[in-house]
């Protein structure tokens, strides 16, 4: 089997639009005869800021899921194995896709989200998620290494570790000219946080702005490379069916950089796992971008 050149592209822009940590995009994924390969791209390895290359893992886990999607837009269902080859590790997944399959309803939708899913970073509609909404968020993230956050127990002590995550930076100064080296080409209007506040409120006003989103941690049962790589997989899998919902979201690793926010974190929630991202969905105050 061959890819037309309509075919390439249709798989090619759909990797090409996964989100990534400070927009590197380090993964290249290679077009091969029934699938394709996904390389890990070391050279965006950021030494200080991601020394285990953990954000770039999740990364190539997030185009993962993007690229699955796209060949079942084309009709076909793909098989994928992730760290196929115990000599490259840069080879992060090989997806083949050997039936055909025509798409439900929902992976089309899903796949069409693709287009339509950014990093929200203005504040949200006051409108505060609904109950009901809350609820199809965990469906979705359920059994998918999601857990969704409980407003009214969890935004009080997640807002603590957020404002002390927001502190740590400000006396590392080689991680904050790390960070200001990458902030300008993302548009990001304060500063490289997916938090829209310029400063952080104090943490009862954050706490309260919190309980009005749904909140997901992407948690994995362990920390290895495969587990950075299902992070990813699944975080996009959720950011795609929420947008699919006529949300709005963004993500968060920084905060769990530092080890005393990730170990509080799953000590203060009893989390059954390691947290790997923090994912926050709201409404959107003037509709996704197309
Ligand atoms: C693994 C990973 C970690 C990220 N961590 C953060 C973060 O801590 N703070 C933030 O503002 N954005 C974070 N982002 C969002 C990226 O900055 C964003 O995806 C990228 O700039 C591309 O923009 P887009 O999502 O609008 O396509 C992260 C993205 C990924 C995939």
């Amino acid at each position: 089997m061959s890819w037309s050149s309509a075919e390439r592209a249709v798989l090619t822009r759909a990797v090409g639009e996964a989100p990534s940590v400070h927009n590197l995009v380090p993964w290249t994924a290679e077009i091969r005869a029934a699938g394709a390969d996904l390389y890990d791209h070391a050279g965006a390895r950021r030494r200080r800021h991601d020394p285990a290359g953990r954000d770039r893992v999740i990364s190539g886990g997030a185009a993962l899921t993007n690229l699955e999607l796209a060949l079942r837009a084309l009709g076909w269902a793909p098989e994928t194995v992730l760290l196929p080859d115990a000599g490259r590790l840069d080879l992060l997944a090989r997806v083949t896709s050997p039936h055909r399959h025509e798409a439900t309803p929902e992976e089309v939708r899903h796949y069409s989200a693709i287009y339509r899913r950014h990093s929200y970073r203005s504040p949200f509609a006051v409108r505060a998620i609904d109950e009901q909404e809350r609820r199809r968020l965990a469906a979705v993230s359920d059994g998918a290494m999601g857990r969704i956050l409980d407003p009214a127990a969890e935004s009080a002590p997640l807002a603590e570790f957020l404002s002390h995550a927001g502190q740590a930076p400000r006396d590392d100064v080689a991680y904050r000219r790390e960070l200001r080296a990458w902030s300008s080409p993302f548009g990001e209007p304060h500063g490289n946080s997916a938090l829209p506040w310029a400063h952080l409120p104090d943490t009862a006003t954050l706490a309260k702005r919190l309980a009005a989103e749904a909140l997901v941690l992407v948690l994995t049962p362990d920390d290895t490379r495969r587990d950075h790589l299902l992070a990813g997989h699944v975080m996009e899998q959720i950011w795609l069916a929420a947008v699919a919902r006529g949300l709005a979201g963004s993500v968060l690793t920084r905060p769990l950089r530092l080890h005393q926010v990730r170990a509080g974190l799953a000590a203060e929630l009893g989390l059954a796992g390691f947290p790997q991202l923090i994912l926050r969905f709201g409404y959107p105050v003037t509709g996704p971008r197309s």
